[in-house]
């Protein structure tokens, strides 16, 4: 079957409440015309995020009833432990509230009163940029020049570029080059997975030069399915003995459970190194809580330890990377154009082609947020120029990204294929429709970060 079908069934259902199109009207003009200012309630299908959006198995709630809240040595902290430890690998698991807490704890500690040092990943997610960034470091992402052309079909469009690997470790040394990274999937990238074979040789190249490896491990699951799908060696494999063998490779990883954790909060820093674990924890402290709790409660605890053991089943992963792929071919079969192939967490909708009519500088990726809720009630996110055009500080000019995308992120377990299809059907209409569709300009912006509160106009 090219889309298997969910492999459970609804057991809790949450209404959600459909709108008309004169009142969408009404609340994307109090909304700035940004989709991130209005009321969930007035969403009819939120595709803002999959991060800490996915709906809980009734073994990951029964677990929260185990929850033992005690301050130190919680049950459920040596089972999350036991679980991490199963899949990752690695020696020292550490909680964390989120995901970019884990970056901050790993990037204030190895970057810490050090100038000039560098961070090369395939593509740093934002807020693994900024944590490095914030720390004194400088984020290069080195991702394969393929991944830059939206049409083109590789396997692997997550994978780093070795050779610019290698360049960076020549050109500036190793000893600036504190750890290297590789995040799977590659979200920034469109959630294009990394093959084992760019895990394998990114260790044995960094290692070389005693560089430690680690992996954003978010999607690791994911990343995962695409190996046994995609790589030569692997079909016969579980996703088990094929995660294990990803992080075989790494020194560490930071993770942010909220994605293949498959849950609504949690994260967790982990590595065999003895002496950055002590310094982490000594850290962790200060800023999350005891080590046995770093943030989270017990129940939050158990609940990861058991969505870790879920999201392995080659079933959830069949449904779950086949209903974005499914979502991506009806728009493709229609001429939508998206980014390609789908990846494994999103579909990403090329505005830029979608809306050839509307320059760069009118914003097309919120022209086609703001039809996708008035014309549906559907939010999706723009990755475009509102979110990092900036002026050059020499020319005073405005650089605009290479690309303008609107990102349909698909919760894990929450919406049903019609729901999907409902989707498809209204961005095929829009699609049709897309003469009529007009550009934007700044009503207001924050100096930093401004696409999450900026207020916009139609311009026409
Ligand atoms: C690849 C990647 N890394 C890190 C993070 C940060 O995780 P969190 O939102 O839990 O802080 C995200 C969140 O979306 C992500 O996608």
């Amino acid at each position: 079957m090219k889309y298997p079908p969910e492999p459970f069934r609804i057991k809790t259902v949450e209404p959600i409440a459909r709108t008309t199109d004169y009142e969408r009207i009404g609340i994307i003009q109090d909304a700035g015309y940004n989709v991130f200012n209005i009321p969930a309630a007035k969403i009819y299908i939120d595709l803002l995020t999959d991060s800490g959006t996915s709906a809980m198995s009734d073994n990951q709630w029964a677990g929260m009833m185990r929850g033992d809240e005690s301050y130190a040595g919680s049950k459920n902290y040596f089972n999350f432990e036991k679980v991490v430890n199963r899949i990752f690998g690695f020696k020292h698991v550490i909680p964390t509230h989120q995901g970019r807490v884990a970056e901050n704890l790993l990037f204030s500690t190895i970057l810490k009163d050090t100038k000039g040092l560098v961070i090369p990943n395939n593509n740093h997610f934002d807020t693994t940029r900024a944590n490095v960034e914030y720390n004194g470091g400088q984020a290069l992402d080195l991702v394969v020049d393929i991944a830059k052309d939206t049409q083109a079909i590789a396997d692997f469009k997550g994978n780093i570029d070795l050779k610019k690997l290698q360049a960076l470790i020549d050109r500036v040394g190793p000893e600036r080059i504190p750890i290297g990274m590789l995040t799977v999937t590659n979200n920034s990238g469109g959630g294009q997975p990394v093959s084992m074979a760019n895990i394998r040789e990114t260790a044995a190249l960094l290692h070389k030069f005693d560089i430690p490896f680690f992996i954003d491990a978010c999607r690791f699951a994911e990343n995962a399915y695409f190996i046994k799908m995609r790589e030569a060696g692997y079909r016969d494999k579980s996703i088990l003995d094929i995660a294990r063998e990803m992080f075989s490779y790494a020194d560490g990883c930071t993770m942010s459970a909220k994605k293949d954790g498959l849950v609504n909060m949690g994260g967790f820093f982990a590595t065999n190194n003895d002496e950055l674990a002590q310094q982490i924890t000594n850290r962790l402290i200060l800023i999350e809580g005891f080590p046995t709790y770093g943030g989270l409660a017990g129940r939050d605890m158990e609940a990861i330890a058991r969505g870790l053991e879920e999201v392995l089943e080659e079933d959830y992963l069949a449904y779950r990377i086949s209903q974005v792929e499914e979502l991506g071919d009806r728009l493709i079969d229609a001429g939508v154009p998206i980014l390609r192939p789908t990846g494994g967490h999103a579909v990403y909708l090329d505005a830029k082609n979608f809306l050839p009519h509307v320059p760069q500088s009118q914003f097309p990726g919120i022209a086609l947020t703001v039809s996708l809720y008035t014309h549906a009630g559907i939010r999706a996110v723009e990755i475009g120029s509102l979110m990092f055009a900036h002026e050059d500080s020499e020319t005073g000019e405005v650089v605009y990204p290479d690309l303008e995308l609107v990102r349909l992120a698909i919760p894990r377990r929450v919406y049903t294929n019609s729901q999907m299809q409902y989707v498809a059907e209204n961005i095929i209409e829009l699609y049709q429709d897309r003469e009529n569709i007009g550009g934007y300009s700044i009503e207001y912006q924050a100096p930093v970060l401004r696409h999450f509160t900026a207020r916009m106009k139609p311009l026409a």
